[in-house]
């Protein structure tokens, strides 16, 4: 069976993180590698976007009952971080052919409580930012833009005028790290009180990285589509489903504690291991899954989610369907690991009184992924949409 998603990491960059666990490492001159060659921008690595938008939040100390406009479509930390602020997250809907948010969409959204905007480029998808940059300047809102799907190692460091971008090196990003994050500020006056205060954080300890870097090393062999596709044979043959074991081998902070967990200062093998990803440019892998997925979009045409979305890089392949749990089994039964969610994304909620999501809710309830990646060939993504096509 053909596997959702690929973990974009390959056993040398494991083992070299396993080492880097192991051997001596100074953190102020890892982060001081990554940083001095990232961005024009002032940057700064931390352990996640969630760790690093968290301090940017307690450190810009913003009215309790300000309103930050927040893409509809996020992961549900996003609020979650907002709210532990005093603040309130309001969803704007996407236009989900597009993927991009309207300036209008934005005028009508804010009020005079709102304060900044925290955009995420989804799914791979790079939308243009002129039109928000402009919305920003013209109401003094504070731009902070989520570039956490939209990396592929190659040059591009986010909108240049936008006040924050976020970069993720989590483990289901391009060029993943298992962890980290390179945050890119307009003011460095910004980035040094967000690293000042970061700087008060506990340190990851080395023995957490080495055991997340032993279990992706563990869960590497689950690439191969016979050992996945004998793992799902097992889970349905235990009268469960492989999906638990997938999403959570992807989660990042799973349990409680989530506070305490994202409060952490990134330990010098994770930055040691995140400047060697970096350095790593763009690889063949990130080509071929894009090339793969233009194949996969243009078979499929209509059913493809922000199939006019500008400069695709296709992190993900979300697709519509009106009876997406049949399509999914029907796939499985070709050898294609389809499934509702591939990652921690969902459309977020509001408080009473805001705009709807309307756009953003009706895709997402007939949304699935389909497997799109760089472990596959040319012939799979042909079975793939005819076996989609076959269905319709
Ligand atoms: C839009 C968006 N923001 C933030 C994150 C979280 O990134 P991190 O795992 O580095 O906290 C993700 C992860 O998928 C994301 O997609």
């Amino acid at each position: 069976m053909i596997p959702r998603k690929r973990i974009d990491i390959g056993c040398a960059d494991l083992a070299s993180g396993l080492l880097g666990c192991v051997a001596p490492g100074n953190t102020t001159a890892m982060r001081h590698a990554i940083e001095s060659t990232w961005d024009t921008r002032a940057s700064f690595a931390c352990l996640s976007v969630r760790s690093g938008l968290d301090a940017l939040l307690a450190v810009l100390a913003l009215p309790v009952g300000s309103e930050i406009l927040i893409s509809a479509v996020n992961i549900a930390d996003i609020p979650r971080i907002i709210e532990a602020h005093g603040l309130v997250a309001v969803a704007v809907d996407i236009d989900m052919q597009t993927l991009t948010v309207s300036p209008a969409t934005l005028e009508r959204a804010c009020t005079a409580r709102t304060r900044a905007v925290l955009l995420a480029h989804l799914f791979g998808s790079r939308m243009p930012m002129q039109g928000v940059v402009d919305f920003c300047n013209k109401n003094k809102y504070l731009l902070i833009e989520g570039c956490a799907q939209a990396y592929t190692g190659d040059a591009w460091r986010g909108e240049r005028a936008a006040d924050v971008s976020l970069f993720s090196f989590g483990p289901v990003k391009p060029a993943t790290a298992l962890g980290g994050a390179v945050l890119s500020f307009r003011d460095a006056a910004l980035r040094d009180r967000v690293r000042a205060h970061v700087a008060r954080w506990p340190m990851q300890s080395r023995a957490a990285y080495f055991l997340r870097l032993s279990k992706y090393l563990v869960l590497a062999p689950f690439g191969n589509y016979f050992v996945f596709g004998a793992l799902a044979s097992l889970c349905r043959l235990l009268g469960s489903t492989h999906e638990k074991l997938v999403s959570g081998a992807a989660r990042g902070f799973a349990g409680s504690d989530f506070f305490v967990r994202i409060r952490q200062q990134p330990s010098a093998p994770l930055l040691q291991l995140l400047r060697r990803r970096l350095a790593q440019g763009e690889q063949s892998s990130a080509l071929r899954r894009i090339e793969r997925s233009r194949l996969l979009q243009r078979l499929l045409g209509a059913q493809c989610v922000g199939r006019q979305g500008r400069e695709h890089k296709h992190w993900i392949f979300p697709i519509v369907h009106s009876d997406r749990d049949a399509l999914i089994r029907h796939l499985a039964k070709r050898g294609f690991d389809a499934a509702v969610s591939a990652s921690s994304l969902g459309v977020i909620g509001s408080p009473p009184g805001a705009m709807p999501t309307s756009d953003a809710t009706q895709t997402f309830s007939q949304l699935l992924y389909l497997p799109a990646h760089e472990g596959m060939s040319e012939s799979d993504i042909r079975q793939l949409a005819a076996s989609v096509a076959a269905f319709n």
